[in-house]
């Protein structure tokens, strides 16, 4: 077994472990991908002032994200198909975050339903991530599941009527479960664990939509799922007319321009997630933590902004709160954790990130994340 020291272990471990349309549908962007990797490498331009002869004993990364208590400002992101990294993934993730003590974010577009996700846990809160469809019928039924499921905050996903062109996926074909192709069959072969784990499990399509949605012709694309259902005429009204039907916290996702970071503030959501969905949609887009700064300025002293984005490391996580982000997620952090080992790569990964963010906290002088701001930046 590999000695693991960072996310890039599980990534690595990940890619060696999950079949190969899972693992490239996980780590792409859209089109050339510059996005996707403007994400990560503009953390690492970022540079952190030390300190020394503090007392550095004693510290804290726990803190609030829309309310509620977390052991740092993290949570996990709503990811598609993590129940295809891993079997019963969303499951297993959803425990690893509850036994970490931060939120987990179920997506729309889960394997495990929200009602195997409650049960898995038992019925321990989780968010729900929600995208904007054409039949409304079944957002309110959905909506309907997760309230009745416990669900204390709801995430609307803003950047998602068309979906950004991802080649990797087309190569690969990509469906769940996967189809009986030689070239499926042939790369299955190589994934002896993971197709032990889907023998055990009866999870293998998409459980929040299966058997409860109508009008899709291929109920295992996701691509189809996206141009069949979702709604290309998404506005601002509709946005308030989920705030109305959903009595819970609301969060919206997919913020990058200040002129939305304003409109977003007047909808009366409780928090607003600076995000370009990890690259995969408009490439060529500005990265989230660049995007970060200015709409904290315009709108950080009246709600509270978070982000998501190419946090592969703890010191990824402190960059953005001393930016002003309130709260953070991170998707492919996790999911190369769930590929790679299951709840236990998960748990691996948050604390990983965990010890990171404590450790270089304190190297800049500071105990408590609170007391953390702008300061611990070397200005550009
Ligand atoms: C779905 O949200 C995706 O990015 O694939």
């Amino acid at each position: 077994m590999p000695v693991i020291t960072c996310v890039e272990d599980l990534r690595v471990l990940a890619k060696q472990r999950v079949p190969r349309m899972f693992y490239e549908y996980t780590d792409s962007g859209s089109w050339t991908e510059s996005t996707y990797r403007a994400n990560e490498a503009d953390f690492q331009g970022i540079k952190l002032r030390q300190r020394v002869a503090v007392n550095m004993d004693d510290r804290s990364t726990a803190t609030t994200m829309v309310g509620e208590a977390v052991r740092m400002p993290v949570a996990l992101a709503p990811t598609g198909l993590a129940g295809m990294q891993h079997a019963d993934g969303e499951i297993l993730a959803a425990r690893a975050a509850k036994a970490f003590g931060i939120p987990f974010t179920l997506s729309t577009m889960s394997i495990c339903s929200i009602e195997d996700v409650a049960q898995g846990t038992g019925h321990h809160p989780f968010w729900f991530q929600l995208y904007m469809m054409r039949d409304r019928d079944f957002m309110v039924r959905l909506m309907g599941r997760a309230r009745d499921a416990g669900c204390p905050v709801l995430v609307l996903t803003l950047d998602l009527q068309v979906i950004g062109q991802r080649h990797k996926d087309i190569k690969n074909g990509l469906t769940a479960p996967p189809k009986p192709t030689l070239a499926n069959l042939l790369n299955l072969m190589t994934k002896p664990r993971w197709c032990l784990g889907m023998a055990q499990t009866r999870r293998h399509g998409f459980g929040n939509l299966i058997g409860h949605a109508k009008g899709v012709s291929d109920m295992s694309s996701l691509g189809a799922w996206t141009r069949e259902q979702f709604d290309p005429t998404l506005s601002w009204a509709d946005i308030d007319w989920v705030r109305r039907q959903w009595p819970g916290k609301l969060i919206l996702k997919g913020i990058q321009d200040v002129a939305d970071a304003r409109l977003a503030l007047n909808s009366g959501a409780d928090a607003m997630i600076v995000s370009n969905h990890g690259g995969r949609q408009l490439d060529g887009a500005e990265s989230s933590i660049r995007a970060l700064p200015a709409i904290v300025d315009a709108v950080g002293d009246r709600i509270e902004v978070h982000m998501d984005g190419g946090i592969r490391s703890g010191q990824d996580v402190l960059k953005a709160w001393a930016l002003g982000a309130r709260g953070t997620y991170i998707g492919r952090a996790f999911l190369y954790g769930l590929g790679a080992m299951g709840e236990t790569g998960v748990r691996k990964a948050l604390e990983l990130i965990h010890n990171e963010l404590d450790i270089t906290m304190a190297f800049t002088g500071h105990t408590q994340i609170g007391q953390v701001d702008k300061g611990i930046l070397i200005a550009p």
